[in-house]
C-alpha cells in the first residue's frame, strides 16, 4: 500500500493508543488469517531475520512496520521455538531507536557468541535531505531478551557500493567468522562483499573482497545473500533484483535464487565451481529467504511469503506478509531439495484417504501422487462452481502448472496468473500445506517448491480432482 513518507517514518512514540487499537481491530476483521504460519502481530512483515539457535531454542525475528501494510520505519520482532513449528512472539524488539538505525533496523542475521546472541544488521540512516547511509551494525541479546546495541559501526559504507549496501549474514567456517553483505556497485550491478572477523572478534571485520560466485552482474542489486553448508557444500541463497530473464526465467517481480558450489575459498574470496543460477521457488511469492546451519549441522531456511513493491488484498485490513514453514535443505544428485521440518507432522490430527471434499477449513495437508502417463488436475480452494487454485501435472512431459486465476481475489496479475516448473516424466508426488490464505507445495520430496498466497472467496474451501488420477492422504491440521 502506498502511504506518504511522513506516515511511514512517523516516530513510534507518536502513534496514539487509539490509532494502534484501530489497526488491531481492522486486522481482526480479515477473513484470511493463517492458522499455523507466522504473521505480523500488526502491520507489515517482510524478511526473516536473525534465524539462529541460542540458549536451547531457535530464534527467528521478522522485519516489521507495525502501523499498516506498507514499508515504513522497520523494527525486528522476536519469536522463539523449540520445534520450528510452534513459534511464540516474545515481545522483544530491535527498535529503530539509535542514530545508527534512525530510519530502520533493516535485515540481518544472528549467531551465538560467548553466551549471547550477536545480532548483525543494517542500520538505515537518512539525513535531512533524505540521503541514505547504510551502516552494518551490531547488538547483543542476552538470555533474558535484553538488547544492547554496540556503539561503534561494524562495517562502514563500502566505497565501491552505492547507498544499496545491506543485509549482513554472519556464518562460521573452519573456526572463523565470516560475513557477506548484499550490494549494488556504481555501474548499478549487484555484488556481494565478503568479510572476516579478526581473531573471531565480531566487533572487528576485515574486507576480503567481492565474493566471486560466478555471477554476471545482470541484476541491479543483490538483497539478502546467505551462505549455508549442505553436506559440506556451500549453497548461496540470494535475491537478485532486476536479474536478466535471459539468464534465468522467472515471473515474480523479483526472483529468489541459489547456486551450489564445490568449495568456499575465503583466501580468494570465491565460491569455487559455482553452479548455474537456479530458482529457489516456483510459486507466486517467496523472497529474502534466510538460512543458517544449526549446531548439529543441518541447513534450515525460511522465506518471506511476500514480495517488495506488490500490494496484497490484506492491505485493506492494515497487514501484509507471512513466514513460510521452516524447510531443511539437502542435496541429491547435485540438486537442492527443500523439505518441511519433521515436527510439521505433529500438526496432523486425522489421517484420511484423499478424496473430493465439498468444504474444508482450508487448514490441511495433502500427501498425494499424480499417476504416471496422464494429465491430472487438482483444484484446491474449490468453490461451488468447482473453480479454485488448480495444480495440473502432466506426468508424460513432467510439466507442472499452478493456476491462481480462478482462486479468489486477484492481485499482481501483471506478473501472470500461473506458474510452472518441470520435473522428470513419471508419477509425481506432492506434499501440500494449505493454511487459509497460504499454500506451500513440495514436489517430489522437495525437488521443486511452489510457495504462494491465495485469497479465496467465502465459498472456496473444497478439494476436487478435475481430471486424471490422484491418490493419497488428507490430514486435517491443528488450528
Ligand atoms: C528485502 C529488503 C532488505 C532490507 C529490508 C528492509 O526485502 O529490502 O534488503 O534490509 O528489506 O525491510
Amino acid at each position: 500500500m502506498n502511504l506518504p513518507t511522513e506516515v511511514r517514518y512517523r516516530a513510534y512514540a507518536d502513534w496514539t493508543d487509539q490509532e494502534k487499537q484501530a489497526i488491531e481491530e481492522n486486522m481482526a476483521k480479515s477473513p484470511w488469517k493463517a492458522s499455523y504460519h507466522i504473521e505480523p502481530r500488526t502491520g507489515l512483515l517482510n524478511d526473516p531475520n536473525g534465524f539462529s539457535y541460542f540458549d536451547g531454542k531457535y530464534h527467528l525475528f521478522y522485519q516489521n512496520w507495525p502501523f499498516g501494510a506498507a514499508h515504513g520505519l522497520k523494527q525486528w520482532v522476536h519469536t522463539t521455538s523449540t520445534d520450528l513449528v510452534h513459534f511464540t512472539e516474545t515481545g522483544v524488539k530491535l527498535l529503530p531507536d539509535h542514530p545508527h538505525d534512525s530510519h530502520g533496523a533493516y535485515s540481518g542475521s544472528a549467531y551465538e557468541v560467548d553466551d549471547k546472541l550477536f545480532l548483525f544488521y543494517t542500520g538505515n540512516v537518512r539525513d535531512e535531505n533524505w540521503v541514505r547511509t547504510p551502516l552494518q551494525i551490531g547488538a547483543w541479546m542476552d538470555k533474558d531478551g535484553k538488547i544492547e546495541k554496540m556503539k561503534d559501526v561494524l562495517i562502514a559504507p563500502a566505497t565501491d557500493a552505492t547507498e544499496h549496501f545491506r543485509d549482513p549474514q554472519i556464518f562460521e567456517y573452519n573456526n572463523d567468522f565470516y560475513a557477506i553483505v548484499g550490494a549494488q556497485n556504481h555501474d548499478k550491478s549487484g555484488f556481494i562483499k565478503l568479510y572476516k572477523a579478526t581473531n573471531r572478534e565480531v566487533t572487528s571485520w576485515a574486507e576480503l573482497g567481492n565474493l566471486d560466485f560466478g555471477g554476471t552482474g545482470s541484476e541491479y542489486m543483490i538483497e539478502c545473500p546467505n551462505l549455508v553448508f549442505v553436506d559440506g557444500k556451500p549453497v548461496l541463497l540470494y535475491s537478485p533484483q532486476g536479474l536478466d530473464k535471459a539468464e534465468l526465467a522467472y515471473d515474480n517481480i523479483y526472483p529468489n535464487t541459489y547456486k551450489i558450489a564445490e568449495r568456499f575459498a575465503p583466501e580468494t574470496a570465491s565460491l569455487v565451481d559455482a553452479s548455474a543460477i537456479q530458482n529457489l521457488d516456483y510459486g507466486f511469492e517467496a523472497y529474502a529467504t534466510q538460512g543458517f546451519n544449526t549446531p548439529d549441522g543441518r541447513a534450515l531456511i525460511v522465506s518471506w511469503i511476500g514480495l517488495p513493491d506488490v500490494d496484497y488484498p490484506t492491505d485493506r485490513y492494515d497487514y501484509q506478509g507471512a513466514m513460510s514453514l521452516v524447510k531443511e535443505l539437502s542435496i541429491k544428485d547435485g540438486k537442492l531439495y527443500q523439505w518441511p521440518v519433521s515436527a510439521m507432522a505433529d500438526l496432523r490430527q486425522s489421517d484420511e484417504p484423499f478424496e473430493n471434499k465439498g468444504t474444508t477449513l482450508n487448514c490441511y495437508e495433502l500427501n498425494v501422487t499424480f499417476a504416471a502417463d496422464m494429465t491430472s488436475t487438482l483444484v484446491l480452494y474449490a468453490g461451488h462452481n468447482g473453480q479454485g487454485l488448480s495444480l495440473t501435472v502432466n506426468t508424460q512431459t513432467g510439466h507442472i502448472t499452478l493456476d491462481r486465476s480462478q482462486a479468489g481475489e486477484q492481485y499482481a496479475t501483471e506478473f501472470g496468473t500461473s506458474r510452472t516448473c518441470t520435473v522428470a516424466p513419471g508419477s509425481v508426488d506432492a506434499r501440500i500445506f494449505v493454511d487459509n490464505s497460504i499454500v506451500e507445495i513440495f514436489i517430489n520430496q522437495g525437488e521443486k517448491v511452489f510457495t504462494s498466497r491465495v485469497f479465496p472467496d467465502a465459498d472456496q474451501s473444497g478439494i476436487l480432482v478435475k481430471e486424471g488420477l490422484i491418490t493419497g492422504h488428507y490430514f486435517e491440521l491443528k488450528n
